[in-house]
């Protein structure tokens, strides 16, 4: 790069000599030096590139200084405004280096990055409060020695019905009650299903928990939701009686809700159970003791065996069915069913 950058030009004439006619064509062509160092250095690609064009312009024998060096030739008057320039011009230079050096040694644009910054840890998940009541009930009764299983939750009205002795003309199976899918099938309304589902697979003895979502169109509102949670009782063997269906409900509500808990069995009607009732536990909320209606049930009905070829005079049984929101809402405070499904965080992060 030893080509010459002055070649003077004499734009103004001037009549007071030589040595003036120099400076205007040095100064005019020092922009264009300057504006080709410039272009230089921004083709300049490499580190190596530019590092040779720190040398060509601003080593100390570079270009710049040899300009300097021509500041002899310029008529004393006129020196400060070439030394002016020529200090502006090592300026502008000396940035655009900088600049340069710094852009090419910072690969990855972006705000400067802070490491010693303490990172943001990532959230923990955890189960929904729903999950958790269903494992915590699961866990209760598979201690007392019921089998958990499950059922499908799209159903057949044999095994959301008619098995379970509801007759064809009964109000709950009203079309406004229930989903029925387009093409046959129902969404299943209650637990209950899954009674039919074991005891056509397997022979008794049979002593099963199961737990689950079920489907009604209710209008949404603090109490009503068009999906909930169940968990099913059943238990066939010789010699079941109502003895073992309160002494079974009595302990899980012992374990659940702690030794001072108390049920009530309220005579009911239910189409699978004969005789049938509804269960209230008395459970302290808030350092007060209430009784809540938690779900029903009863013993098997004969009819309910009788359709599943299982001979009601040497088998007998009993079944239950609970609903997890009910239980979970009222031990929790929690005053409105459609807070748990609205998904936001912070109201499902405080259980
Ligand atoms: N399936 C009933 C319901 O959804 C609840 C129920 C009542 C379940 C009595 C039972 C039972 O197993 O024996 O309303």
């Amino acid at each position: 790069m030893g080509r010459s950058i002055i070649v003077p030009v004499v734009r103004f004439f001037r009549l007071e000599g030589v040595e003036t006619r120099i400076l205007s064509g040095m100064l005019a062509q020092l922009d264009t030096t300057e504006e080709q160092a410039l272009a230089t250095l921004g083709s300049a690609g490499t580190a190596a590139e530019i590092e040779a064009w720190r040398i060509d312009w601003l080593g100390s024998k570079g270009q710049l200084k040899q300009l300097m060096g021509r500041m002899k030739e310029v008529d004393a008057s006129e020196r400060p405004a070439f030394g002016q320039r020529m200090n502006a011009m090592k300026k502008s230079l000396e940035a655009a280096f900088k600049a340069k050096n710094n852009a090419a040694a910072t690969p990855i644009a972006g705000p400067p990055m802070d490491v010693t910054e303490p990172g943001i840890a990532a959230g923990l998940g955890r189960r929904h409060v729903i999950s958790h009541t269903v494992a915590e009930i699961i866990d209760v009764f598979a201690r007392m020695g019921f089998e958990p299983t499950t059922g499908p939750e799209v159903e057949d009205e044999w095994h959301n019905f008619t098995a379970l002795n509801v007759p064809e003309s009964h109000p709950a199976r009203e079309a406004i009650d229930n989903y029925y899918l387009e093409g046959g099938g129902i969404l299943r309304s209650q637990t209950s299903t899954v009674q039919i589902r074991v005891l056509e697979d397997t022979p008794p003895p049979v002593r099963i928990v199961a737990a689950g979502r079920v489907y009604r169109p209710d209008t949404h509102d603090a109490t009503h939701y068009s999906m909930f949670h169940q968990v099913e009782g059943l238990w066939v063997d010789r010699g079941v009686t109502m003895v073992d269906l309160k002494s079974t409900l009595l302990g899980f509500a012992h374990a659940f809700f702690g030794d001072d808990a108390e049920i009530r069995m309220r005579p009911s009607f239910f189409p699978f159970t004969e005789p049938s009732a509804e269960i209230d536990m008395k459970m302290r909320i808030k350092d007060e003791w209430q009784w809540v209606e938690v779900g029903g049930c009863g013993l098997v009905d004969p009819n309910v065996l009788e359709a599943l070829k299982i001979d009601p005079n040497e088998w007998s049984g009993f079944a239950f069915g609970l609903g997890v929101e009910r239980i979970a809402m009222r031990k929790h405070g929690i005053a409105d069913i459609r807070w748990l499904y609205d998904n936001d965080a912070r109201f499902l992060r405080q259980f």
